[in-house]
């Protein structure tokens, strides 16, 4: 049907409209990078954009689609899209902080939640979910992805885009969503932002890919090419990954839009001799739409005209383009998503903050709870709240925060806590800053440390610090705040020290672990943050949160990642330091916090797990169960996961991997039987044929509450 209707307008196209289709520019705000070409109304009006980035508010889009609609001679309304990330208005904790609630259905809720903000101030299109499995924290977009784990991230990533597409995108409150950054931008080496990446096909199929093909089965409708090479080849000029697998292999019909410049960029890779090159290389591959780089607008025609680009190849990228705008309903009505009154009376409507409450407190991770300093009291005589972020309404929003308000409108840390405080209960020093070597405040701190009866540190890392073009070589918590946390114990060896911690990335917190009672990691938890850190702090929700990526002990560790392969040599369990073992002379192998891993205010006791046979046949699938009992004194959530091992395979195959999970619900005292279903399909994985197959062999089975366990379990595929 839109097809059919996509193909009456092309026919009424010149090869100068349809290239226009191709071409984004940005509005005048928000830039992430170089502008090329300010002068948007001219470039509209003479039907040479197809779309816009940043530019948003109905005032705005108004007057820009009118140009469109009525100063051009087809009147093709324009795309208008955005970085709406981990929310719009109301902002949801980061991604990575989404990813440990583990909690399909509240990602959803975020996502149509931002959906529902974006499009009523007339965006039509986001420029997310990020699926980039990300190993390495160095690499500062860690912070907007799902983390290291390739079944969990690609569950997350259909949530995001069911939660952002709806079932229906003609209607006004749902978005296009757009599957970034294809691919392997996540193994960037060394952790470098926009370095090159080598590597083979296993790794690329098996672990890079899959998020993104789980997209497509979403009905994602558009991707975006990334700024990295792959092999020697620039993913913005890669036809292997975007023909011949995106659209060939997985039948994608939706188009690809480059990052930003990054066709452009093939100069700088040495893939493209000048800027026509690189046109001709970018739409040869199957990027169909150029962010900001001018050079399909520019180019286009003439490579047709000497026949390096066939013309068959625009006319499709035309036509993916104009799918989208009928599938949003704008060529019924180009002003659908314009309406002063929704975009009014859209923003942080109560139901939303008090979402994003409940999701930032489901997104905390309680690392470490020793003498039982965590939950608080709210009956303790006084409590010190220590450190730059206590305050703090302005990072806590952490990066790519769209139109998230920094002035004022989160909650910080200090005002969550004075919901359960009273004034005299609460002592609050800065301390020092997140990264200025300015010890002044310390004396301060510590006599407010001296005074209190327990004390909360809220440091960590500004949300600048991780995103794109945020890498890291030091994971340290930053500046001189790890000197005070020193300094404040010292001066209270007997007191319980809780170290709230706020941070786009695992960090290295070798040190603190030692230093501190208990460690909750918040990320940047958002609009709501401080509220939902307060909720847990003092137990009104009890932390369920789970690790996503593993946490180093120590920078040299990393990438460090728990569904590694186990080489020829791994290390010996009696004795891990053995020579000529796979193994460091410094530090164990082992990560300081797990994949997997969080603690509660309550314990589980898991069973001993059961297989409904031992025999896993091609048609027949078998079961495994635990009974999950809540053996502790308050109600709270439990993450179930289900790990396997391929023992044997003709790839090798990681030591485990996650298949499964589930999030349970469970009072005190109470019990559940927990039942994960496993048929052949679960088992398969690209071979080195390219063929998606599960073997024959036996497998490692277990059903844990982190990846930190011991296979006992065993069961064969015949
Ligand atoms: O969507 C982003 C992308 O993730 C990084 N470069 C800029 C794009 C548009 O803002």
């Amino acid at each position: 049907n839109f097809e059919a209707k996509v193909d009456s307008i092309m026919k009424l196209m010149t090869l100068q409209e349809k290239i226009g289709q191709t071409a984004m520019y940005s509005g005048s705000w928000d830039q992430t990078g170089p502008i090329i070409g300010s002068n948007n109304g001219k470039y509209i009006r003479e039907g040479n954009m197809g779309a816009m980035l940043n530019a948003f508010t109905v005032k705005g889009t108004r007057e820009l689609q009118q140009i469109a609609v009525n100063e051009t001679r087809l009147g093709i309304p324009l795309l208008f899209g955005y970085d709406v990330i981990h929310g719009h208005r109301t902002i949801f904790p980061i991604n990575l902080g989404m990813s440990t609630s583990w909690d399909l259905k509240m990602i959803e809720e975020s996502s149509r939640i931002a959906a529902e903000e974006a499009s009523a101030e007339g965006l039509h299109w986001t420029f997310a979910p990020m699926v980039d499995i990300a190993r390495d924290p160095r690499w500062g977009r860690v912070s907007e992805g799902a983390g290291e784990d390739v079944y969990l991230a690609s569950q997350i990533a259909k949530a995001y885009v069911k939660g952002f597409q709806g079932d229906d995108l003609s209607k006004h409150n749902t978005i296009l969503a757009c599957a970034k950054h294809f691919v392997a931008y996540g193994a960037a080496q060394a952790g470098r932002d926009y370095h090159t990446v080598n590597m083979g096909e296993d790794e690329l199929r098996n672990v890079y890919l899959p998020p993104f093909k789980a997209t497509v089965d979403a009905g994602v409708e558009t991707f975006m090419s990334a700024f990295n090479e792959l092999n020697g080849i620039p993913t913005s000029g890669n036809k292997y990954t975007l023909r011949d697998i995106l659209q060939d292999e997985w039948g994608f019909r939706g188009f690809v839009v480059s990052d930003y410049t990054s066709i452009n960029e093939m100069i700088q890779h040495g893939f493209a001799t000048d800027s026509l090159d690189a046109a001709r290389i970018g739409m040869n591959a199957g990027v169909d739409m150029d962010m900001m780089g001018s050079v399909y607008r520019k180019y286009l025609k003439t490579l047709i005209a000497e026949g390096k680009v066939d013309k068959a190849l625009v006319e499709d990228a035309c036509r993916r383009i104009l799918l989208a705008k009928f599938k949003l309903g704008l060529f019924d009505d180009p002003y659908r998503y314009i309406d002063e009154k929704r975009e009014a009376n859209t923003k942080y409507q109560p139901e939303f903050l008090a979402k994003a409450r409940e999701i930032a407190a489901a997104s905390l991770v309680l690392l470490q709870n020793k003498n039982k300093a965590l939950p608080l009291s709210k009956n303790t005589k006084k409590i010190a709240f220590i450190g730059p972020l206590v305050k703090d309404e302005y990072d806590i929003l952490g990066n790519w925060a769209a139109k998230g308000d920094r002035n004022g409108q989160a909650v910080s840390i200090f005002e969550g806590v004075s919901e359960y405080l009273k004034p005299h209960q609460i002592l609050y020093a800065k301390g020092c800053d997140i990264l200025k070597e300015d010890r002044s405040g310390f004396t301060e701190a510590i006599a407010v440390s001296k005074k209190a009866d327990v004390i909360v540190l809220a440091m960590g890392e500004g949300h600048h610090m991780s995103g794109e073009a945020a890498s890291r070589t030091n994971l340290k918590i930053p500046g001189i705040q790890p000197e005070l946390i020193k300094k404040i114990r010292e001066a209270n060896p007997d007191k319980k020290i809780v170290l709230v911690l706020m941070n786009g990335r695992p960090l290295n917190l070798s040190d603190e672990v030692n230093l501190v009672d208990s460690i909750l990691e918040i990320w940047f938890p958002g609009t709501m943050g401080g509220a939902g850190v307060a909720d847990v702090l003092f137990s009104a929700y009890n932390p369920s949160g789970k690790l996503t990526m593993t946490f180093p002990r120590n920078v040299g560790q990393v990438p460090i990642y728990y569904n590694m392969k186990n080489t020829g040599r791994p290390i010996p369990e009696h004795n891990p330091k053995e020579d000529y073992k796979s193994n460091y002379i410094d530090v164990p192998n082992s990560p300081l916090f797990p994949f997997g891993h969080g603690l509660s205010y309550t314990t589980f006791q898991y069973s001993d797990l059961e297989l409904s046979s031992n025999t896993l046949s091609f048609s027949n699938a078998i079961t495994a169960s635990v009974t999950i009992t809540n053996s502790g004194t308050m109600d709270g959530h439990e993450i179930v996961q289900l790990y396997i091992h391929d023992k044997v395979g003709s790839l090798t195959r990681p030591v485990k991997e996650l298949k499964g999970f589930q999030k349970l619900f469970l009072k005190k005292g109470e019990s559940k039987k927990v039942t994960f279903t496993i048929s052949s399909d679960d088992l398969k994985f690209y071979n080195n044929n390219n063929q998606y197959i599960a073997e024959p062999g036996e497998f490692e089975i277990a059903i844990a509450p982190s990846s930190d366990f011991k296979f006992k379990h065993v069961f064969q595929l015949n």
